[in-house]
């Protein structure tokens, strides 16, 4: 079985951009080291580079990119800038950050090799239709649960299942991330045992009054 993923979306939380993402990073960094888990940061573009720079260990990826090349683009988020800044991933079509079908197409035929993709679906027909762009990873996110007390592993299992069969029917190659609502180790082992490769959360870690103690909850529950 290859390594769990946690992956902690820090979003524009207030915990978790400028100086407070650099020390939500420098914990995460020091937790990767003590779990076989892979730990993902995905930060702000604006935080980005420091991020990588003061923990080159820990896995970085982007919240979004743009689909474009290089030249007279103004304004956007560029994959291979983002790659050269440290980036070995991506998320796409966050919930909070919708693009079309052709856009997330667009944009997963430019992102550079070494660097991975995460595209979020909100349902299992969203799924269906982005396994077929051959994404690395497709995170299944019902946007109602997003940031609410109750994780999708209790409130909805049924579309974690259904989301990991209809992806794998159309493209086994892509894994599947349980989002929305997770907080704890008893909800990642639930979304391993649904039969998807790890977790994508957010304010379970970045509004947690130690975040560390929860990291480590959500560490330590996939071996037990
Ligand atoms: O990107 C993860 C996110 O949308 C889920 O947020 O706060 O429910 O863990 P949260």
């Amino acid at each position: 079985m290859t390594k769990p993923i946690i992956c902690v979306n820090f979003k524009i939380h207030s915990n978790a951009f400028g100086e407070k993402a650099s020390e939500l990073a420098s914990i995460m960094s020091k937790i990767s080291k003590e779990f076989d888990i892979r730990l993902v940061a995905a930060v702000s573009a604006f935080d980005l580079s420091s991020i990588t720079s003061n923990f080159p260990d820990l896995e970085v990826w982007s919240q979004h990119l743009d689909p474009i090349g290089i030249g007279s683009f103004t304004g956007s988020l560029q994959p291979e800038n983002a790659f050269y800044h440290g980036a070995r991933g991506t998320l796409l079509n966050h919930a909070e950050k919708k693009i079309s079908l052709d856009q997330i197409k667009n944009t997963l035929s430019l992102i550079p090799e070494g660097m991975v993709s995460c595209v979020c679906a909100a349902d299992v027909n969203q799924a269906k239709a982005i396994a077929a762009f051959n994404p690395t990873m497709i995170a299944v996110e019902p946007p109602e649960l997003i940031g609410g007390d109750i994780s999708v592993t209790t409130a909805d299992p049924e579309i974690i299942k259904n989301t990991v069969d209809a992806v794998k029917s159309v493209n086994p190659n892509v894994g599947v991330l349980t989002g929305a609502g997770i907080k704890n180790g008893v909800d990642v082992e639930m979304a391993i045992k649904l039969g998807t490769v790890g977790v994508l959360l957010a304010s379970g870690v970045t509004k947690a009054e130690n975040p560390e103690e929860v990291l480590r909850d959500l560490c330590s529950s996939v071996f037990n």
